[in-house]
């Protein structure tokens, strides 16, 4: 039988625990080869996805002190599309999905929240839709999760069956780990109902979350109800 003690000689370690590299965010164990090696891979190619040089012509919508909020439409020019693409792909890799096809990718509006230190830490993708179908309230979830409520933790999520009507489906939201509750996923959703369809600012009620992850979950409850 295998305890901690036991993982640790057999691994011939010193040291045992998770690391959080403060750039990347990702958590890892730095004294296990591999996974150093799935760090080293990792790093750079997601500095490089996020790092933003800055473009002649963007379509700045939104401006904080501590970065600013930036508009990226399908006809845009390539390095511009791109951009969206790399930090879209980066999105769908932490939320599990596999390939990078919206909806309707003709209609797609990305909204990146750049920071100060010129990274990409934020990602909104809003599709125009008609209607939607409401999350169902589900009571007690979430609570004392373990490891072994993955599965119950990534089941469907209930939904209504009766359709509402809806103007704007949120098909993607992402906040990069270290950059979390900083309001930066409520300054894009509040950028997109004031800037999604012109000359109107939508309510809560015309948007709509697509697939919410648990975290997706409480921020959006968190976000409808204030
Ligand atoms: N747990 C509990 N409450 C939360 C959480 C959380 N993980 N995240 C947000 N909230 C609530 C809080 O009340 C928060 O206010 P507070 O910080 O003052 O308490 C409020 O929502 C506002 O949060 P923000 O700071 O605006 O949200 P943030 O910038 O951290 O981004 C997001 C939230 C996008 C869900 C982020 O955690 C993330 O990227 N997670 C991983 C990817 C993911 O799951 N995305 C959602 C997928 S669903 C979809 O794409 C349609
Ligand atoms: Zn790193």
């Amino acid at each position: 039988k295998l305890d901690s003690d036991q993982l640790i000689i057999d691994a011939g370690q010193k040291q045992f625990g998770a690391t959080n590299c403060s750039s990347c965010g990702m958590v890892y164990s730095a004294d296990i080869p591999e996974d150093n090696f799935q760090h080293t891979q990792f790093h750079q190619r997601f500095l490089d996805s996020i790092k933003y040089v800055g473009w002649k012509k963007e379509r700045v919508v939104a401006e904080f002190w501590d970065g600013k909020i930036i508009l990226v439409l399908p006809d845009d020019p390539k390095y511009a599309v791109k951009k969206a693409e790399d930090v879209r792909r980066i999105a769908d890799n932490e939320l599990g999905f596999q390939q990078v096809t919206l909806g309707r990718p003709t209609q797609a509006k990305t909204f990146l929240f750049i920071n100060t230190d010129r990274l990409v830490v934020g990602c909104l993708v809003a599709e125009p839709i008609r209607q939607a179908y409401r999350v169902l309230e589900q009571p007690d979830e979430n609570k004392d999760m373990t490891k072994d409520d993955f599965m119950e933790r990534h089941r469907a999520w209930c939904c209504s069956t009766v359709p509402e009507q809806a103007l704007c489906g949120i098909s993607r939201i992402w906040v990069f780990s270290l950059a979390r509750r900083q309001g930066i996923a409520t300054r894009m959703l509040d950028t997109v109902r004031s800037t999604f369809m012109y000359g109107s600012y939508l309510t809560k009620q015309e948007i709509a979350f697509s697939d919410p992850t648990p975290d997706g979950k409480l921020f959006a409850t968190k976000y409808c109800n204030t």
